[in-house]
């Protein structure tokens, strides 16, 4: 039987999972799985997070938690979001687990045995201040390709160019924003340069017209270029230790442990089983499939770093196929995390319950398969509106709905078949072959159009023989038609398995019916005249308007939260003497009275305890506070500025305000309680 390993791009731990992670990764990986499945095949569906890297201590940072923290929170909230949308993983590991430390370690230690790397001493960026060399994200700098000014030193996220630390302009460090210093270091490279001439390149070009073109152009453009060695270790403190003496200090490159991730998960599949050695046939035997389901951005990672360490290894077999997929939008824009462009999973799931279907509907209806595509929730709402529920769910519930009210729910028998019949039996027939080379050939978009087009068949069937219109006049007629009806319900309530598993739980349910390999129904006759179907329930319901409305509000929010932390700052004013700064005369003060200044909108007059004298000061400051809300409130006060007359009313001096990009006002008054009259220098 044929042996297939599945493999699901490992998320970082850094932060919850969104659609594009779906989209990309996980649900044709999964629809991929659940076919095999249902066709009986051996197959392991293997997956985790990924715990190491610069990426997540830099969340570690920002969060103000250790390493450890950020990982444990997020693995627990990306597991239960695939989890809930039925991705079936046979395993969910970690890469912070011993079993993959060790994993991870060995396989390096038997590369350096076999001195598969070049050694290398060579002057890195190093933070004096935070005492770190700066690897990876850790730097930052202007972006060579595209001129973003905000390229990290792994990759220009804005042009996807894969970038290294010295070719960035005015490099500056994550920890402290200072220009690095150059400092010697040892790392240890995979010679990608000979390994592509000795193999890599023929192995990776005799995959043309069998990889997807996406994947293999990226491929190609890496090979064209010429592939460069690659330091497969860092030296930071987060990651899987370098099992060498005298690298003390020093860790595996996350992109070297996190694809042996996929080789201790599959091991801690095993591990507590009586067959703790059934990992190493998904791995070492050539007569299994390998296959690595990944977005666009970790392309040259599996199709080139990995099958490049694997050979060198020397144990294992190589991927067959890498069935990358291109990026989703969401309206019209790049997913992000840092903008909060983004549907997150487990938000979905509280706003949406029970609706996981029509997401991964959506999701597969749009996916990314060879270019980028764009989520909306408009067409989220048509997809739900006009297919789920017009199409499949009007379809199953008419049928359903007449076998309860003419057979109390009793499948019928049927009679003399008549063309049509026969001709929507052997469309019927026909489908699940169609899904099964377009699975097969990962062009899952087609496989699920193929679906529905059974419930177009079905519906369009009942359309033109009208049941309901003849049921007193040739029931008999009825019964054949209702019959067939209920043979594709049937048909696509197995089916759709792969791709809406709670819709056909439900809807196995209704009918009564144990979910079945393919072979066992393909071709025959699953529902027998008498069988009894239970209550019908609709399986989709109508998304209104207003619904989609609070997600548009949602985006709309984060749109203009980023406009006002991007809004561009006021440039700075030309230098003053400290002399003149001296001049300025700034007190603390404390509002004792304050009422707004009749006819005018933002005015307040203030009375201010300037601990010198009692005074009275004219504030544009009505629009952000109320008279009422800040008596006793302390400030700075400039005590010496000329008095002016505003609205007929003398300020005998100003009071200090913050102002942000959106024009708010904040007090600038001392964080403790002063004495009035405190001077401010
Ligand atoms: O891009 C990412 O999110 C990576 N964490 C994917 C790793 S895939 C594998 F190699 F583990
Ligand atoms: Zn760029």
């Amino acid at each position: 039987m044929p042996r297939t390993l599945v493999t699901a791009a490992l998320p970082y731990a850094n932060g919850p999972v969104h659609i594009g992670h779906l989209a990309g990764a996980y649900i044709p990986s999964d629809i991929y799985v659940r076919f095999l499945r249902a066709n009986g095949e051996d197959v392991k569906f293997i997956c985790g997070s990924d715990e190491h890297g610069v990426p997540i201590t830099l969340r570690a940072r920002k969060e103000g938690i250790t390493p450890q923290e950020v990982v444990d929170k997020y693995h627990t909230i990306i597991k239960e979001s695939f989890a809930a949308f039925g991705i079936s993983f046979d395993i969910y590991h970690r890469t912070s687990e011993k079993i993959h430390h060790e994993t991870a370690a060995a396989f390096f230690s038997t590369l350096y045995d076999k001195k598969i790397f070049t050694e290398e001493e060579s002057e890195q960026y190093y933070d004096e201040e935070a005492k770190m060399f700066l690897a990876d994200r850790y730097i930052v700098g202007t972006c060579p390709n595209c001129g973003n000014t905000n390229a990290y030193g792994d990759q220009c996220e804005k042009c996807g160019k894969s970038l290294s630390p010295s070719e960035l302009i005015n490099p500056h460090s994550q920890l402290s924003g200072k220009p690095p210093v150059l400092k010697k270091t040892k790392h240890w490279y995979l010679p990608l340069d000979t390994m592509q001439k000795d193999w890599l390149d023929t192995w990776i070009r005799s995959h043309e017209g069998d990889w997807k073109n996406n994947v293999f152009g990226q491929c190609k453009s890496w090979l064209d270029q010429g592939l460069q060695p690659r330091a497969v270790t860092r030296d930071l403190d987060w990651g899987v230790p370098v099992p060498l003496a005298e690298a003390t200090g020093k860790v595996l490159y996350v992109w070297f442990d996190a694809p042996i991730g996929y080789i201790s998960a599959t091991k801690a599949l095993f591990a507590n089983t009586n067959d703790p050695n059934g990992w190493e046939k998904y791995w070492k035997d050539k007569d299994t499939r390998l296959l690595h389901f990944i977005g666009k951005d970790n392309i040259v990672f599996h199709c080139i770093i990995f099958p490049a360490m694997l050979k060198a290894h020397g144990e294992f077999i190589l991927p067959e196929n890498v069935p990358a997929n291109e990026f989703l939008n969401l309206e019209g824009d790049k997913i992000s995390t840092s903008r909060n462009w983004a549907v997150w999973l487990h938000e979905y799931l509280e706003e949406f319950p029970g609706k996981q279907d029509v997401l991964r509907y959506t999701l597969t209806a749009t996916a990314p398969e060879t270019k980028d595509n764009d989520f909306t929730w408009k067409d989220f709402q048509a997809r739900n509106n006009s297919e789920l529920v017009a199409i499949l769910g009007n379809f199953v519930n008419r049928t359903l709905v007449l076998t309860q009210k003419y057979y109390n729910g009793k499948v019928p028998a049927h009679h003399e078949l008549k063309d049509d019949d026969k001709a929507c039996i052997q469309a019927m027939k026909s489908i699940p072959e169609k899904i099964s080379e377009n699975i097969l050939n990962f062009r899952f978009r087609d496989a699920l159009f193929e679906l529905m087009n059974l419930a177009r068949i079905g519906n369009k069937y009942l359309a033109e023989n009208e049941p309901w219109k003849i049921q007193s006049t040739n029931p008999e007629r009825v019964e054949t038609v209702l019959y067939i009806s209920l043979e594709i319900t049937a048909y696509l309530a197995q089916l759709m398995e792969p791709f809406l598993p709670f819709t056909s739980a439900t809807l196995l349910k209704m009918l009564d019916l144990e979910p079945k390999k393919w072979k066992d129904f393909l071709g025959k006759q699953i529902l027998r005249p008498g069988h009894q179907l239970r209550e019908p329930a609709l399986l989709f319901e109508k998304i209104e308007d207003a619904v989609i409305d609070v997600q548009l509000q949602k985006l709309e929010k984060s749109k203009a939260m980023n406009q006002l932390s991007n809004a561009t700052v006021t440039p700075s004013k030309p230098s003053t003497s400290f002399d003149d700064f001296q001049k300025m005369d700034l007190r603390v003060g404390t509002i004792v009275s304050a009422e707004r200044v009749p006819k005018t909108d933002k005015l307040l007059k203030l009375t201010i305890d300037t601990g010198i004298d009692t005074r009275t000061v004219v504030s544009g400051i009505a629009a952000d506070y109320s008279p009422e809300n800040i008596i006793g409130q302390q400030v700075t006060i400039l005590v010496n500025l000329e008095p002016r007359k505003i609205k007929g009313i003398e300020s005998q001096g100003m009071i200090l305000m913050a102002e942000n990009a959106a024009g708010e006002l904040a007090f600038v008054a001392p964080v403790k309680n002063m004495d009035n009259g405190g001077t401010i220098r």
